[in-house]
């Protein structure tokens, strides 16, 4: 079989999506993740964008002991010694760097030549060479990079002492079998000395997944993936996809490391700490990526699951009979969720979990991962708005009227409004306490389970000052999970 390194830029280019930002501990939690998945590389972010992103680094190279942990600079000399600083505590690390090497970015972006843009790769590769042994070299756009001297810029960067070659397709713009050939192109047309050519696919046209499998058919042996495909604009190449499709097709040669019985949790974890819905009919990770509604489906599939269903769902960690937790389920059954899921706490944080979890388990008959992982989210955070109380009124044949009491940087504040409903006359309230021209743009509830006493998730957009801010939550009542979300978007504007 022949090996295919995942790279996964779940905390890079996922981490791009507006709304989707996440602060240390989250990252490193899903670092951890990824770690129990088995992803050989995690991309940590873009140190010099941001001194959060420079010290999740940090810690996220402390935290993290097998994969190789990458830091992503332009072709700039202070951006690279920047990631050489953040990878410092890595056991084994990468920098990854590179340019655009399109026509487009070289006249528009640069306003430069193609000789110059050589030029600039090459100083970047060998200045990141005396800081790392590992560096990976990207050519942005390289979709739309003419072949021939796409093939210069890799000669040029793998003499200069490249080990990884990233081939992007950023704006996702390639066919399958233009960007196989492309990649093909560049296996035999580069003396590649050894160096990994790798997939790095862009959504835009959904055709992400196919593009990283010509890749790969064609000589590429790292592919560059999201959990969730989460990414800018249409989102990245899926790692679960990717994975999956090349598990399910062994007669082709082609396997991971991954652990693909962790799949699942781990998507359902970076769908919640990035609030970030996966679409029901999503491959591998949906809702409904293995319900079969049909009666002609149903019967074939108690015939023999293999009439319709190519991947067993306990194959990506999906298992209906799994240990559900109660009220009754004490803190080690817990805690194995927990590390289950890829969380790791210490005693005095599982303690706090768990009183939260009995708090649940009292509104809720049985608590699944989701509702776990939003008990871990919803720890820690400082905010400088919280609910102090919330009373609604509503029905049929009565007025909807909301009181409610917000603490305010610890002073208290109360109001009343009548709405068009319960959650706008509980918004009206809110208002009539923070007079900001605020609108929602987005309201989307959810929720997971099939049982009435479920937990809605609320996801909210907000928008102030021509600006975008993004709240979320999770609460067995919807009418309190929208006005926490609500109160959510606006803490994240509140103090500016
Ligand atoms: O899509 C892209 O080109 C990228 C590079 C920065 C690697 O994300
Ligand atoms: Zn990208």
């Amino acid at each position: 079989m022949e090996r295919i390194y995942v790279f996964d830029t779940t905390l890079r280019d996922g981490e791009q999506v507006p709304g989707c930002q996440l602060n240390t501990i989250e990252k490193i939690q899903i670092a951890q993740a990824l770690e129990l998945l088995g992803v050989d590389i995690i991309e940590a972010g873009f140190p010099i964008s941001s001194p959060g992103d420079f010290n999740s680094i940090i810690e996220i190279s402390k935290a993290v002991t097998w994969p190789v942990i990458c830091a992503l600079t332009r072709a700039v000399e202070k951006d690279i010694e920047v990631a050489a600083e953040a990878l410092k505590y890595a056991k084994r690390k990468r920098i990854h760097t590179g340019i655009g090497t399109s026509d487009f970015h070289i006249r528009h972006k640069f306003n430069s030549t193609r000789e110059q843009i050589i030029e600039r790769a090459v100083k970047a590769v060998t200045y990141a060479r005396n800081f790392v042994d590992d560096v990976e070299f990207y050519a942005e756009d390289a979709g739309r990079t003419d072949n021939e001297y796409l093939a210069q810029v890799v000669q040029a960067v793998v003499n200069a002492g490249a080990t990884v070659i990233n081939i992007p397709d950023t704006t996702g713009y390639c066919f399958p079998d233009d960007y196989g050939a492309k990649i093909n192109y560049l296996a035999n047309n580069v003396n590649l000395k050894g160096t990994i050519l790798a997939t790095h696919c862009h959504q835009d046209l959904g055709m992400a997944t196919a593009n990283t499998i010509s890749g790969v058919i064609n000589g590429a042996r790292q592919v560059e993936v999201t959990i969730n495909g989460i990414g800018e604009r249409a989102g990245n190449t899926s790692l679960e996809e990717v994975v999956m499709a090349l598990k399910s097709h062994k007669d082709r040669g082609f396997d991971t490391n991954i652990n693909t019985q962790h799949i699942y949790s781990t998507s359902r974890m970076v769908s919640s700490l990035m609030n970030m819905p996966v679409q029901p009919n999503k491959a591998i990770v949906g809702r409904n990526a293995f319900a079969h509604s049909s009666g002609i489906h149903q019967d074939g599939v108690l015939k023999n699951v293999e009439t319709y269903e190519i991947i067993d769902p306990k194959d990506v960690g999906i298992d209906d009979n799994a240990i559900v937790l109660t009220a009754r389920s004490g803190r080690a059954a817990l805690n194995n969720h927990l590390e289950r899921l890829g969380v790791k706490l210490d005693s005095f944080e599982l303690d706090k979990v768990y009183q939260k979890f009995l708090e649940l388990a009292d509104q809720k008959k049985s608590i699944n991962d989701d509702d776990i992982l939003i008990l871990v989210g919803k720890e820690g955070r400082l905010n400088r708005i919280t609910i102090d109380f919330l009373q609604v009124v509503c029905g049929i044949g009565v007025r909807d009227v909301a009181s409610i009491g917000l603490n305010i940087a610890g002073e208290h504040f109360e109001a009343t409004a009548t709405g068009n409903g319960p959650v706008d006359a509980a918004i009206r309230a809110v208002k009539n306490i923070i007079r900001r021209e605020m609108k929602i743009q987005e309201f989307l509830i959810q929720a997971i389970d099939h049982g009435s006493d479920d937990i809605g998730k609320v996801h909210m957009q907000v928008e102030y000052n021509g600006n975008h801010y993004y709240g979320f939550s999770a609460n067995t009542d919807i009418v309190a999970a929208s006005v926490e979300a609500y109160i959510d978007a606006v803490n994240k504007f509140v103090d500016n």
